[in-house]
């Protein structure tokens, strides 16, 4: 073959060049299909009771236990981003956890004073979403009753649970929030939160559920965060991280159990399951970024590894592109500013 048949060859291959649309930052732009807006970010916060000053948790450079003063400041810097949501955590101190976690749903427990503060605070200029788990409140560090099997198995009893979450959950509307957010995996806590928020009155409070939870080895850095008293792990009622189809299921129930929004988490490793849930869901899906996956971030970039800026846009990006309507992050605030100076 000569040379000049083998370069009209060549160019006619070449006919559809897709690089055109990627020439200049303007033509870029245009075509991009995934955009990130601060809105879009729900930051999750640490309350925690009996320090006096915020605490940075050491695995999480960048993220506090908060007191009530640091609490409400850092929540007005991130609604001047234009950050529109944040996802309370309360941190007890040990001498306040039980076995049944009863902090959870007392109106003077940590968690309920921050929700209180807060919807005080910003009244309905910020949406406060709730933590509704026991995980934080009980002597145990499980997400719900432990009790024995018939073989003497410690096991976590999923139907004495669910009482325990619509107490909290109502408490958690009293206390003035607007969203609680059941992050335990019992079967059936949609349904009975639903149902205990609207004997109560709180027809309009809504629910975000952790549908598709796995137990996942990224959670580490959060059990400091939160000073968690867990030994052992969540395997009896957290998703096997081999696991699809139960994903699909856990968003068919919750959806039926009134779920105004379903959650996928954590959110980087698990796309897959991200998108097979979004390309369904007839309610919101939202996705954690956790723990993990910010250390994991921070770590590299402080270390010069990769660039953290621009690492933590990527990661964003992907979790929007693969059909996040929502992400929690704890990057929330630092990706809303850089979405502003861009
Ligand atoms: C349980 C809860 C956990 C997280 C959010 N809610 C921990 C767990 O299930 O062990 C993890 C969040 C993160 O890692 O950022 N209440």
């Amino acid at each position: 073959m000569s040379a000049m048949n083998a370069s009209s060859d060549y160019s006619h291959a070449l006919v559809r060049r897709p690089r055109r649309l990627r020439s200049n930052p303007a033509m870029r732009e245009m075509v991009a299909e995934t955009a990130l807006r601060p809105a879009d970010f729900i930051l999750p916060m640490f309350y925690a009771d009996g320090i006096n000053e915020a605490r940075e948790i050491s695995s999480m450079p960048g993220v506090f236990q908060h007191t009530e003063d640091s609490l409400l400041r850092a929540a007005h810097e991130a609604l001047e981003v234009g950050v529109r949501c944040v996802d309370l955590f309360g941190v007890p101190v040990d001498a306040d956890k039980d076995a049944t976690g009863s902090q959870a749903w007392a109106e003077e427990g940590i968690l309920n004073r921050g929700v209180a503060a807060l919807r005080q605070e910003f009244g309905d200029d910020l949406l406060i979403m709730a933590d509704t788990c026991l995980d934080e409140f009980t002597d145990h560090g499980h997400c719900g009753v432990v009790t024995e099997d018939r073989h003497g198995n410690a096991i976590v009893d999923n139907d004495a649970t669910l009482p325990l979450y619509q107490q909290m959950a109502v408490a958690q509307a009293r206390a003035g929030a607007h969203i609680v957010s059941p992050s335990g995996m019992m079967d059936g806590q949609i349904a009975a939160i639903r149902a205990a928020l609207d004997e109560e009155g709180f027809e309009d409070v809504a629910i975000m559920a952790y549908s598709a939870k796995y137990a996942s080895a990224f959670f580490g850095p959060f059990r400091e965060a939160v000073g968690s008293s867990l030994q052992g792990d969540r395997r009896t009622y957290q998703q096997d991280p081999a696991n699809l189809r139960e994903s699909l299921l856990e968003a068919e129930l919750d959806i039926a159990e009134g779920a105004d929004f379903i959650m996928v988490k954590p959110a980087l490793p698990y796309l897959d399951v991200l998108t097979r849930i979004a390309d369904t869901s007839p309610v919101p899906v939202a996705a954690y970024q956790v723990s993990g996956e910010y250390a994991m971030i921070q770590a590299a970039g402080r270390n010069g590894w990769v660039d953290l800026d621009a690492v933590m846009m990527e990661s964003l990006t992907s979790i929007k592109r693969a059909g996040a309507n929502q992400i929690l992050t704890y990057f929330a605030v630092d990706a809303a500013k850089a979405l502003r100076n861009a």
